[in-house]
């Protein structure tokens, strides 16, 4: 049996959007897109979304639409996708890394003594569909001594008077902190649908805004549209109009808007994510908790508690007592059954890039050893349960072979 990682979710649904799209006589950013950011709000409960290409084009949008700039800090966990710290770097400006939990979320009771006057944004991650602690990173960042501290060197920093949260929430649409959905509780949400995550639009993301006042989400929503439109006063829709034609740029934007064609995926697949993808993904998750708690060497990840509930996008269980090399080996022999797991993710100070830069995966003790020990399996609804017990198998067997050797 062949077992794929992470195909897309493509049903009849899907493909008639796309078609629609393409028989629409109009592909590129116009009203799918228009029709995902509001879905896309409505779903999460912000106040408004915009759409754009990636995940990480978004994070650079949002970091230079904050005016951030070399000299300025972000703090991030050490343990994310390297996209987390490249889009601080694009703009110039200095990732400071924190080391996170068990649950593999950044490390709040570590944040305040990385928090310096160059601190502007705080970027945690909710991996694998995990919300983080937001309501300690909220009372951290608004605690006087912090709010004394802080410099604002544009006008939206100066707006907002304190550290800006901006949650990496490139895994969990659909996740729950507190009877809240990610999208409702950072300042800023950027969700990812990059063609592996829970809903995708081939590649895109959205950013989800819930500013505090004096911001007012529907002009900073206005304002984004222009930036992912290289600073361009009307969309390529709009030149098409009579008297049309005659546009401006007006700043230095970029170019990150997402087309409808790619829009079109993502919508098909959110309006059938609360009734059917998401709870797909929930009873996989419920099959592997029940299989594995039978294995003392074994274990599962958290994926809810009273307080939160994953969106189940990665499925990481830990292997107990063995090493990073050990750990490989299982990974090898559970491929050569056939079934193809990964690891999410390589901690950022253990790449290149980063070491060169200076950062000590020393410095991260337990980002070393969660990854070390760690294997994400398959999940995604289109997994059967002939399927999922062989996946199972394939990991005990693999632990078998390369720990009785
Ligand atoms: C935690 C995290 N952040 C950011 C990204 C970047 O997303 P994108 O590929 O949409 O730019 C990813 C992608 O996998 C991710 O896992």
């Amino acid at each position: 049996m062949k077992i794929p990682f992470s195909p897309p979710f493509v049903d009849q649904d899907v493909i008639n959007e796309v078609v629609d799209s393409l028989n629409s006589g109009w592909i590129t950013t116009g009203p799918k897109v228009k029709l995902l950011e509001d879905e896309v709000t409505i779903f999460t409960n912000a106040k408004k979304s915009v759409c754009v290409n990636s995940w990480t084009s978004g994070a650079i949008l949002v970091l230079k639409w904050l005016g951030i700039q070399p000299g300025d800090e972000v703090i991030i966990p050490a343990y994310t996708y390297s996209a987390t710290a490249l889009a601080v770097l694009h703009c110039g400006a200095t990732p400071v890394m924190i080391d996170v939990t068990d649950d593999f979320t950044i490390d709040v009771s570590k944040i305040e003594n990385a928090i310096t006057e160059k601190t502007k944004v705080i970027m945690p991650v909710d991996i694998a569909g995990w919300p983080c602690d937001y309501d300690a990173i909220y009372k951290l960042v608004n605690k006087k001594s912090i709010i004394n501290l802080y410099k604002s060197n544009s006008d939206k920093q100066k707006f907002i008077g304190r550290i800006l949260i901006v949650s990496d929430a490139a895994h969990s649409i659909g996740a729950l902190y507190k009877n809240k959905k990610v999208g409702e509780i950072a300042d800023i949400t950027i969700f990812s649908f990059h063609a592996v995550k829970n809903i995708t639009t081939a590649e895109g993301g959205a950013i989800s805004l819930n500013l505090p006042k004096p911001f007012s989400n529907d002009d900073e929503y206005k304002l984004m549209k222009l930036y992912s439109l290289n600073g361009q006063n009307k969309d390529a829709l709009t030149k098409t109009l009579l008297g049309g034609w005659k546009y401006d740029i007006l700043f230095q934007g970029l170019k990150v808007n997402m087309p409808d064609m790619c829009a079109a995926v993502g919508l098909a697949q959110l309006r059938k994510y609360d009734s059917f993808l998401l709870g797909e993904r929930k009873k996989i998750a419920n099959f592997y908790l029940t299989f594995f708690e039978k294995f003392k060497f074994i274990q599962t990840p958290v994926t809810i508690n009273h307080e939160r509930e994953s969106c189940y996008h990665i499925y990481q269980i830990r292997i107990i007592g063995i090493t990073e090399v050990e750990r490989d080996a299982i990974i090898d022999k559970i491929f050569e059954q056939g079934v193809s797991v990964n690891v999410h993710f390589i901690p950022m100070p253990m790449l290149t890039l980063f070491k060169e830069l200076g950062y000590k995966i020393e410095n991260y003790p337990i980002s070393y050893d969660n990854y070390s020990r760690s294997i994400s399996l398959p999940i995604y609804p289109q997994l059967t349960i002939e399927q999922l017990d062989f996946i199972c198998n394939s990991v005990i067997n693999a632990y078998k072979s390369v720990i009785s050797k």
